[in-house]
């Protein structure tokens, strides 16, 4: 089997970090791996395999110097902007974590459990893109049951960890503690999220738009329509809350057919990459806490509505950094070699 030069872009923030950390786990068929970042970080190093390995600068030169096939970018979306398309004219597949290519109409948006035959489309851009974390958990969640029951409606509710903002914004809550247990917690400062984060949540993520939803809820909304390929009603209420790792979504999903908890329960259970933890008599249900570090996505609280037989209720957890960004990124790399090794 063929190997792969491999670039990870942003190679020591918190996506980068566990997209190297996913490589040296599985089987990935690299010939080598480059870290990259900006010149603040050039010369330091980060954990790859075992061995320390030393970020580089980011220059639209060392794509083609470095030889890279595959990148897997996740340093910002203006990064993405300036340096994907040089990534591309060196003659390597981009896979871009941000949202910057992510509605382009040329560029496809993939979650490998939902939509995988849309990779086969990257040649038009070069690029594909990694949906917003909040979205992956919650599309592999609902196509198994949209292609059992026809989804008519989605609600949703999201608990999102700081990490969702990056490295920055998980320390502005462990100093947020620190300060809280140091009795000077109004003195404390943020930055990363426009309020205290600690003992606290907030229902905003990323800018209000002008119709009274977040940036963070349109992207829920615009991205299930495009890996779904049907529009299917839906809002979304994104709340952060003072968790490190780990988003939860609290869905409501309305069908044109009548369910069964039960029955749906055994659905998802055969959905790929889903994991069933539901047994409320246990108290056994998806947390933060049980996802972080794993590559499933996390499902329980399945119960039927009290009123409509057609409305299902369930509670869906899954690691931002790795269901979210990394893993979905590894996992569309794996599948793209999939496809060229069947050419
Ligand atoms: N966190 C999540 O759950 C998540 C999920 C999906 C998608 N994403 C997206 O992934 C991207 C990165 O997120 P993150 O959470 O990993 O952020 P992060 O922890 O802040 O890390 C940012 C990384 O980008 C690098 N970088 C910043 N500016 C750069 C530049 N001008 N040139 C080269 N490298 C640069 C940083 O390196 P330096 O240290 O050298 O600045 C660092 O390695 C964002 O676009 C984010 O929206 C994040």
């Amino acid at each position: 089997m063929k190997k792969y030069n491999v670039a990870v872009v942003g190679a020591n923030g918190a996506v980068g970090e566990e997209i190297l950390t996913i490589l040296s786990e599985i089987d990935f068929p690299y010939a080598k791996v480059i870290a990259l970042a900006s010149s603040r970080s050039a010369g330091k190093t980060v954990e790859f395999d075992g061995k320390d390995l030393i970020i580089k600068e980011l220059t639209k030169e060392i794509f083609e110097q470095e030889n890279i096939e595959i990148a897997l970018f996740s340093a910002g979306g203006s990064v993405s902007a300036e340096f994907a398309p040089a990534c591309v004219k060196a003659g390597a597949v981009v896979i871009d974590n941000t949202s910057h290519f992510r509605m382009d109409a040329d560029t496809p948006l993939v979650v490998p459990e939902v939509n995988p035959e849309d990779i086969a489309l990257w040649n038009k851009t070069g690029i594909i893109a990694n949906p917003n974390c909040s979205t992956i958990q919650m599309v592999q969640t609902l196509k198994p049951l949209d292609t059992k029951y026809t989804l008519t409606r989605v609600d949703v509710a999201t608990y999102q960890a700081t990490s969702g903002a990056g490295k920055s914004a998980m320390e502005e809550l462990v100093h947020q503690m620190q300060d809280f247990f140091a009795f000077k917690l109004d003195e404390s400062e943020h930055k990363a999220f426009n309020q205290q984060i600690a003992l606290n949540v907030i229902p905003q993520i990323d800018l209000f738009t002008e119709n009274g939803y977040t940036k963070e809820e349109m992207k829920m909304v615009n991205e299930t329509t495009k890996i779904m390929h049907r529009e299917i009603p839906l809002s979304a209420t994104c709340v952060r809350v003072p968790t490190l790792r780990g988003h939860a979504e609290a869905l409501t999903l309305s069908f044109e057919q009548e369910v069964n908890a039960d029955e749906a329960r055994e659905v998802l259970a055969k959905a790929p990459n889903i994991v069933i933890l539901d047994e409320p008599e246990e108290e056994l249900y998806p947390m933060p806490s049980i996802a972080i570090d794993k590559n499933e996505t996390f499902v329980g609280r399945i119960r039927n509505d009290n009123y409509d037989k057609k409305i299902l209720h369930l509670f869906v957890v899954a690691d931002n950094l790795r269901v979210g960004a990394a893993t979905n990124a590894v996992r569309i790399a794996q599948k793209f070699i999939e496809m060229q090794e069947k050419k």
